[in-house]
């Protein structure tokens, strides 16, 4: 069983993708950690991201990436990782490690912003989640807070405009709800709802 989980930037997916895991009994990849691992690379490495053949090379070295070093969290890395994310190169050598990924048993959930619509297209259930601008900011600075690591309100949510705008406008891929996924509207909701909600919506497609 494959659940792919698209949607902007700190629309909630990741807290759905986990909690959809668990109650499926499925393995759970946050795939934005791929893009990010490649960014931190080339910043580790000073390399400028905007570097293509760089990009490439380091995505194509990804071989078993640490998915929990803390500086893929930082807004700078979730930055040079949509910059990497818009080359067609990058996503090439990435798309592989998670179609294997879901395919393995008992099956996957996989967040990002292309499964439904690329990675995954025939997953057996798709949830496309979002929220108003003004909540995932909120969101995103509260988690920024709680770990620690700086920001105002306003340069989030700056940060993530931006990073919607790339995610949504780039040619390779773009950020687009795939026809067949459910439209999961978080603004208003708190996470138990949220969830009751995306595991009634899978348990109907199974
Ligand atoms: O979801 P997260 O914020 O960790 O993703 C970081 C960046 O990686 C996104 O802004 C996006 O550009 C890219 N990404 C992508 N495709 C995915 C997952 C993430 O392009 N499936």
């Amino acid at each position: 069983m494959i659940i792919a989980v698209d949607g902007p930037v700190a629309a909630g997916k990741g807290t759905l993708a986990r909690g959809l895991a668990r109650h499926f009994g499925l393995r759970h990849l946050d795939t934005g950690a791929l893009y990010r691992a490649v960014a931190l690379a080339l910043l580790r490495a000073g390399t400028d991201p905007t570097d293509e053949s760089a990009a490439v090379a380091a995505a194509a070295a990804l071989e078993d990436p640490d998915l929990d070093d803390a500086a893929l969290r930082h807004e700078k890395t979730g930055q040079a990782a949509s910059i990497v994310a818009a080359m067609p190169g990058v996503r090439a050598a990435l798309i592989d490690f998670q179609r294997r990924f879901a395919a393995k048993p008992p099956g996957a959930v996989l967040d990002g912003r292309d499964i439904g619509t690329v990675i995954c297209p025939d997953a057996d259930a798709k949830l496309f989640v979002t929220a108003s601008i003004e909540a995932r900011a909120r969101r995103r600075h509260e988690e920024l807070q709680a770990r620690g690591l700086p920001g105002t309100l306003e340069q989030v949510a700056a940060d993530l405009a931006e990073r919607d705008r790339r995610d949504a406008g780039r040619a390779a891929a773009p950020l687009r709800q795939a026809p067949d996924a459910y439209l999961l509207d978080t603004t208003k909701l708190d996470i138990e709802s949220a969830e009751s909600e995306a595991i009634a919506v899978v348990s109907r497609k199974l």
